[in-house]
């Protein structure tokens, strides 16, 4: 298998991953027992008592946020990852746009439980009052945009993908 097939695949064994201009982050999943349902998603529970709060205080400023993607599990993103490619294994092109804004089996911030997708996954959720809202206050409650444009791990600018980095052991998930 050469390297390519094995990120297709979730079979990469690295600590991180460093293609065409891009990094990401191996993650591990999240414990069993730190999982809980929160809306219709899983998540962890410290960043579910966050968003909880987060949430409330939102709505008093007319502001709704939903949780659209949270905890999603290495076997779960097995499935993800190649789902846009037309044949497999990919071509380059086709790998390396798709690596910019997905990520790999083993390599998703949502795999820790501690990162969600809020309320769309078009780039024009930028321009609304939601995100304007979190741009602002989302930092109160412990959350922060994974990638903001120009982010250092070279992806695609994702308004809607959250980190929760309020607790030591959340922040030692993303240390980098
Ligand atoms: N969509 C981002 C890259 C993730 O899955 O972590
Ligand atoms: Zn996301």
């Amino acid at each position: 298998m050469n390297l390519t097939e094995e990120i297709t695949t979730g079979n990469y064994k690295g600590e991180k991953i460093v293609y065409g201009g891009i990094t990401h982050y191996k993650y591990a999943d999240c414990a069993e027992e730190n999982l809980i349902t929160c809306g219709e998603k899983q998540v962890h529970k410290d960043l579910a008592k966050a968003f909880l709060k987060m949430q409330n205080d939102a709505i008093k400023d007319g502001i709704k946020l939903e949780i659209i993607s949270g905890f999603r599990s290495i076997e779960y993103q097995k499935t993800i990852f190649p789902c846009k490619f037309k044949n497999l294994p990919p071509t380059e092109e086709e790998f390396i746009a798709r690596l910019k804004y997905s990520a790999p089996a083993g390599f998703s911030e949502h795999h820790t439980g501690l990162a969600i997708d809020i309320n769309s996954l078009e780039e024009d959720f930028a321009d609304t009052k939601e995100y304007e809202w979190l741009l602002k206050h989302a930092q109160n409650y412990g959350f922060e945009m994974s990638f903001p444009k120009n982010n250092k791990q070279g992806l695609g600018f994702e308004p809607w993908h959250w980190k929760y980095t309020g607790t030591e052991e959340a922040k030692k998930t993303f240390m980098l």
